[in-house]
């Protein structure tokens, strides 16, 4: 089982979102079990998940606990959604996880302090695969070219696929509708890492 973490010390920027659309993509795609392990007390992408048919695990479990249930339950992959935070979700994260994505918005105030956190986390994690996912991109505007540079000037590894600000993400818990074709260029992306 391959286990993928979505996290960061924003809320608002799309973790949850896209740790829903990246199972759901999984597990339509490859036609494999998938689980989506929701460690946010307000639990939305455990509702979401639940809503087609993904397992979670209780919040009281564990995160080693629960990452060994479902591994043992036979599922291929495992996404992980956190609550806004970097350190305290890293200490959990960083022995489970074989990926971390830090979705971010194109703003450079995001950018730098997230530049700063991950060279800390490096530090304290060095074997830990980390990667930044531009969220609610608009291509036309300087300021994508603008954080794309930026990450790469602090060094933060950081997806080609960019993801872009769309109403059927925001609607897609309502609408189920979720064949994006970025979502499945950025699992393409992602499991070629894990296949490293
Ligand atoms: N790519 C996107 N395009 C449009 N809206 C988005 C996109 N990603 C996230 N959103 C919206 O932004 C808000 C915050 O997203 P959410 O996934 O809840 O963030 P987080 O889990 O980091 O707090 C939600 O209303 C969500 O629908
Ligand atoms: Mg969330």
């Amino acid at each position: 089982m391959k286990t993928i973490a979505v996290t960061g010390q924003k809320g608002g920027v799309g973790k949850t979102t896209l740790a829903v659309h990246i199972a759901e993509n999984l597990h339509r795609t490859l036609n494999v079990p998938v689980s989506l392990i929701d460690r946010d007390p307000q639990q939305a992408a455990a509702r979401w998940g639940a809503a087609f048919g993904l397992p979670g695990a209780d919040l009281k479990t564990p995160l080693g606990a629960a990452v060994r249930e479902r591994k043992e339950a036979g599922d291929a992959f495992c996404v992980i959604d956190t609550a806004p935070s970097i350190g305290g979700a890293f200490k959990d994260i960083h022995s489970v996880a074989d990926i971390v994505l830090l979705p971010t918005q194109a703003s450079m105030l995001d950018i730098t302090s997230l530049g700063t956190a991950l060279g800390a986390l490096r530090a304290t994690y060095p074997a830990l695969r980390i990667f930044a996912v531009l969220n609610q991109i608009d291509e036309r505007l300087v300021i994508t070219r603008e954080a794309v540079a930026g990450l790469d000037a602090a060094e933060v590894p950081q997806f080609a696929t960019h993801i872009m600000r769309r109403t059927g993400y925001t609607r897609a818990a309502l609408t189920a509708v979720y064949p994006h074709p970025e979502i499945d260029a950025l699992v393409r992306e992602i499991r070629n890492h894990l296949a490293k």
